[in-house]
């Protein structure tokens, strides 16, 4: 258990901003092929042309436009617009959550290896209290491990599948055991569902949490599986709409209120959902089949698994140099950014220190792999 009172760096961004628009080969991406504005707009036809061009450039409603939040709570069973409140990125809807939700006096649990933020937010306002992804069986989640963790204070527990950096997706019957855990202890269950709808296999989707218990609160964007980070889209839905009004009361100190052109291109995008998500499963379902061919064709220097969705998956690296002198060589002789294990040290639990972050969700992949094939074969010789 881990108390901290400010925010540190932020490693993986830093690390990204450092070389993701330096480096040739950007091969961790955890976000799909994204789409041009020209080529959204031609899904919506003339009718989303102009109704962008028309658009005044005035603030928007914090809670994001009425339309917007309808079409984003037809993606629930149970939710209606006003269960609906937009952000921009997840990003905020993490931060907002967490500061609507908890004080000095709580506490909070959180599966790790986690996106930093999902345990570094929380550990700024209260005791927080890790719960580690099992390496050694397919990364599953054990649920006595986290029946351990909950204390009388416990409000909050972060998932987040399918999972940033493994790809797994939690079994559906532990899914549904971890749901009536925190009903028994009065938890609140935030769901990074940000990777949902890219399961390589769908019957593996798991039911989202807003729908599948009254705390549980979603957590959705469309940077990833509609391959739009751009657009700063992101939203939380949730049935208790006090508690969505004390999160829009922490995002009027951050964005206010969402950009309108986004709003109406993120539009266009839900409304043709079917097109995109599918454009995003094929070219994640090619990158997946090249990149763990990829892996394979070097026993000695990585170890794969099978990982259930998103775009991104974390090999063990077995060469003598260890995995962050060999993700430093890649991208420093190569232009090829990898993430190793260093960026996804939790400070809650252990996190395995060989692995590294290789992501199969953009067209680039060929380029990326060649290089990387190339500077091992370099060495060999
Ligand atoms: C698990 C997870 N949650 C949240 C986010 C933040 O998403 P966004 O960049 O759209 O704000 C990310 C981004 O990589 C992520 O991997």
């Amino acid at each position: 258990m881990v108390h901290m009172s400010s925010l540190p760096d932020f490693k993986l961004e830093t690390y990204l901003a450092q070389w993701e628009f330096s480096a040739r080969h950007h091969m961790t991406a955890s976000d799909a092929e994204s789409l041009s504005v020209r080529e959204l707009l031609a899904l919506g036809g003339d009718a989303a042309f102009e109704s962008l061009l028309d658009l005044r450039l005035s603030y928007t409603e914090s809670y994001g436009a009425p339309e917007l939040r309808a079409a984003i709570a037809k993606t629930y069973d149970t939710c209606a617009a006003d269960d609906v409140l937009c952000f921009a990125g997840a990003e905020e809807g993490l931060y907002c959550f967490y500061h609507a939700l908890l004080g000095p006096h709580d506490h909070a649990i959180v599966i790790t290896p986690d996106y930093q933020s999902a345990e570094t937010v929380p550990l700024a306002l209260c005791a927080v209290s890790g719960v580690a992804l099992d390496p050694r069986e397919n990364w599953t989640l054990h649920l006595d491990q986290v029946a351990a963790a909950i204390r009388p204070n416990t409000r909050a527990l972060y998932i987040n599948f399918p999972h940033n950096p493994t790809g797994k997706i939690l079994e559906r019957d532990r899914f549904e055991e971890l749901i009536e855990l925190c009903r028994r202890h009065g938890i609140w269950l935030f769901s990074d569902e940000v990777y949902r709808l890219i399961e390589r296999d769908p019957h593996k989707r798991l039911r989202q949490a807003v729908d599948a218990y009254e705390r549980g609160v979603s957590l959705n964007v469309l940077s990833k599986a509609f391959g739009l980070p751009g657009l700063r889209i992101g939203w939380i839905a949730c049935r208790d709409r006090a508690l969505l009004e004390r999160m829009v009361r922490v995002k009027h100190y951050l964005s206010i209120c969402n950009s309108g052109p986004s709003e109406r291109l993120a539009l266009v995008a839900l409304q043709h959902s079917e097109y995109v998500l599918t454009r995003t499963r094929t070219i994640a379902r090619d990158g997946y089949e090249k990149v763990t061919g990829f892996l394979a064709g070097f026993p000695d220097l990585f170890e794969a698994y099978t990982p259930d969705g998103g775009v991104v998956m974390f090999p063990r690296y077995k060469g003598a140099e260890g995995v962050e002198a060999f993700c430093q060589r890649m991208v420093e002789e190569g232009g090829v950014v990898l993430l190793p294990s260093s960026i996804y040290v939790s400070a809650l639990s252990p996190t395995p220190l060989d692995r590294f972050r290789i992501g199969y969700g953009r067209r680039n992949v060929d380029q990326g792999l060649n290089a990387m094939r190339e500077l091992i074969l370099r060495r060999r010789i």
